[in-house]
């Protein structure tokens, strides 16, 4: 699996200056920045190390705990992919990523989730499989939660920019930054089924995206959280909601995914 996704554009500081100015953008771009240099950041060695001593799942678990749609996701993502790369080409973007797009559609097919609520959409490679599952499950709507790169010119053009017109019809997409996004998605759902956690992975970001959505979480909820490697936010997480917890990935690239065993009840035959 391979690193993050990042759309690429021409940055400047001008950009920076002119977002700043736009309504409800410096207080989140505070914010940020605030959390990026908080004292909790500086903890990669320490999570690397704690993931080392874990289980670590990988690709095979997906296939042996329902082939089909295991070679289902794989099919996806290679479309996904190949959509990208075109896209790449036409417009010049230099669209990166979309690393943990396989397990994100496998996990949505076997859990069949009516409301999906995700975090963190980029060029939406991430949406476009979570919405590409919804679709072939036949029900549910996802609700997306971001804040455009403030360094480029217009950011918002490019917030899930992969993301197919027909697929759209089931989507709600936010785009004022998390504190800003998560309260008004849950003032929109009665529950949250399935959630996907890649926006700020700051410590005290992912304590926000997590604490916040969890009295609407669904009783057999799937949670899944990117690149837990980078700081021990979810080590202490588990740790102070004595919650199990499933790993996959490597050490130092490691996605945390909390109550998998509620597949268990839907595996597909
Ligand atoms: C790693 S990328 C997401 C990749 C996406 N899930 C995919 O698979 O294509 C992280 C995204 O989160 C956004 N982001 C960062 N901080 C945020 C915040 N506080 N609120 C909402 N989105 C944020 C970034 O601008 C970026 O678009």
């Amino acid at each position: 699996m391979g690193r993050p996704t990042r759309v690429m554009y021409n940055t400047s500081m001008a950009h920076t200056l002119r977002n700043a100015l736009r309504p409800g953008y410096a207080r989140v771009m505070v914010e940020k920045v605030q959390r990026r240099f908080a004292r909790s950041e500086n903890t990669r060695a320490e999570s690397v190390e704690w993931v080392r001593h874990q289980e670590l799942k990988n690709w095979e678990w997906c296939h042996e705990f329902a082939p089909a749609l295991a070679e289902e996701a794989r099919e996806v993502g290679a479309e996904v992919r190949a959509r990208a790369k075109q896209l790449r080409e036409s417009t010049g973007l230099r669209i990166g990523g979309g690393a943990r797009i396989e397990l994100l559609y496998f996990l949505v097919r076997c859990a069949q989730p009516e409301v999906i609520v995700e975090t963190g959409v980029a060029a939406g490679f991430s949406s476009t499989v979570l919405l590409e599952a919804l679709k072939r499950n036949g029900k549910g709507r996802l609700y997306s939660s971001d804040f455009p790169y403030f360094r480029a010119k217009n950011p918002e053009e490019y917030v899930g920019i992969l993301v197919p017109e027909e697929l759209r019809e089931n989507w709600t997409l936010l785009v004022k930054g998390d504190t800003v996004n998560l309260p008004e998605i849950l003032s929109m759902v009665d529950k949250i089924d399935f959630y996907h956690y890649d926006s700020d992975k700051s410590y005290n970001g992912r304590t926000y995206g997590l604490d916040i959505v969890q009295s609407k979480l669904s009783d057999d909820a799937v949670v899944m959280v990117d690149d837990i490697s980078d700081n021990v936010f979810f080590r202490d997480y588990v740790a102070k909601n004595n919650l199990v917890f499933d790993l996959f990935g490597a050490p130092d690239q490691a996605i945390g995914v909390l109550n998998l065993a509620a597949l268990n009840s839907r595996r597909p035959s």
